[in-house]
């Protein structure tokens, strides 16, 4: 059922129950809905791999209600306990070494011997996390290679027929996924970025981000990361300067779009409202849908990276 944002209270306490019993669960977090599984229970992580037809390759991301919940999962470098105090809770995925007697099971972490962790800063995530009592794998809530929910009208009915419970919180404030960063070794390396910037981290921390040996070339950088990701139905061009026939325009301060990320060429409005753009640019049935170009600055450089995944060559 769809939970009204007047009977979360209650509801939310159902819906912890029900993650911990191997129920999944639809869940808003601040940078995009997640479907959530109990990362201990292999079972309901292989429904949750199922359910959303995703590559068992590809690991998830661990959530949990506070950093004291996650730093027991792995082996706590310096770099994570630095990042982890200034920026949890809040959109940042760390990748550390599993310990070994850590009740994350294998496939959540698709065999690696590393995972990635997340404390979400998101009140109502927060709450359910802390009732489920246990780390939840939570994928965002979409089919896999498909654009990100970050309203409930968002999601695919296919896959929430298997979850428990849907919590509407309304809109996600973030709009695009976590940024994560392996924080291993001692500088930190970029895997995927998003609403915390290399800029962030230079500003707060006085260290510079790297980019993975294999992001040279342009091959994946982690597990799943796939080339063809975050698609609409529609076929996307980017980095457009006019609308061809038959198209759906989204602008950037661009006068005569049909739809506007920013009139004002703030990026982080236009981050918040990328996915959602394009969905309703989706439902239109264009014959394809126009991007115009997107100052590759700050956020904007995540915003890019979910563009050139949504308009890359589908398998
Ligand atoms: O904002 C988010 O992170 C959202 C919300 C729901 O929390 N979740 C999310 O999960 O974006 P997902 O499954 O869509 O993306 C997880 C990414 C994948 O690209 C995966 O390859 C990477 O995290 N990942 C997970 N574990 C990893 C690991 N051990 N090493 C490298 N990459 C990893
Ligand atoms: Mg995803």
């Amino acid at each position: 059922m769809i939970l009204a944002p007047q009977n979360q209270d209650k509801t939310i306490e159902r819906a912890g129950l029900a993650l911990r019993q191997g129920k999944l669960v639809v869940f808003p977090t601040e940078t995009v809905y997640g479907i959530g599984a109990a990362s201990n229970n292999p079972n309901a992580v292989a429904k949750l791999y199922e359910v959303k037809k995703r590559p068992q390759f590809n690991p998830l991301i661990v959530h949990c209600a506070n950093k004291e919940m996650a730093f027991k999962l792995v082996k706590v470098t310096k770099l994570a306990k630095h990042l982890g105090d200034i920026f949890w809770p809040g959109p940042l995925s760390l990748v550390l070494t599993c310990l070994d007697n850590s009740p994350i099971c294998s496939l959540a972490r698709a065999g690696l011997d590393s995972v990635a962790l997340r404390v979400p800063s998101h009140p109502i995530c927060k709450k359910l996390l802390e009732i489920a009592g246990v780390p939840i794998v939570a994928p965002s809530a979409n089919p896999s290679g498909k654009l990100s929910p970050t309203k409930v009208n968002h999601l695919d009915e296919a896959l929430i027929s298997h979850c428990t419970e849907v919590i509407d919180a309304g809109t996600c404030s973030a709009g695009i996924e976590s940024t994560i960063i392996d924080a291993r070794n001692e500088a930190p390396v970029i895997l995927r970025t998003g609403p915390i910037t290399n800029l962030d981290i230079k500003n707060q921390t006085n260290m510079h981000c790297i980019y993975p040996k294999s992001k040279q070339g342009n091959s994946p950088i982690a597990p799943g990361q796939l080339e063809s990701h975050y698609a609409p139905f529609a076929n996307v061009r980017i980095n457009a300067t006019n609308k061809k026939k038959g198209e759906i325009f989204i602008g950037f301060n661009t006068p005569n779009a049909d739809l506007h990320l920013t009139e004002t060429g703030d990026l982080i409005e236009a981050a918040a409202k990328l996915f959602d753009l394009l969905h309703v640019a989706d439902k239109m049935n264009p014959i394809s849908i126009a991007v115009a170009p997107i100052p590759n600055i700050g956020i904007g450089e995540a915003i890019n990276e979910r563009l050139a995944r949504a308009a890359a060559p589908r398998n």
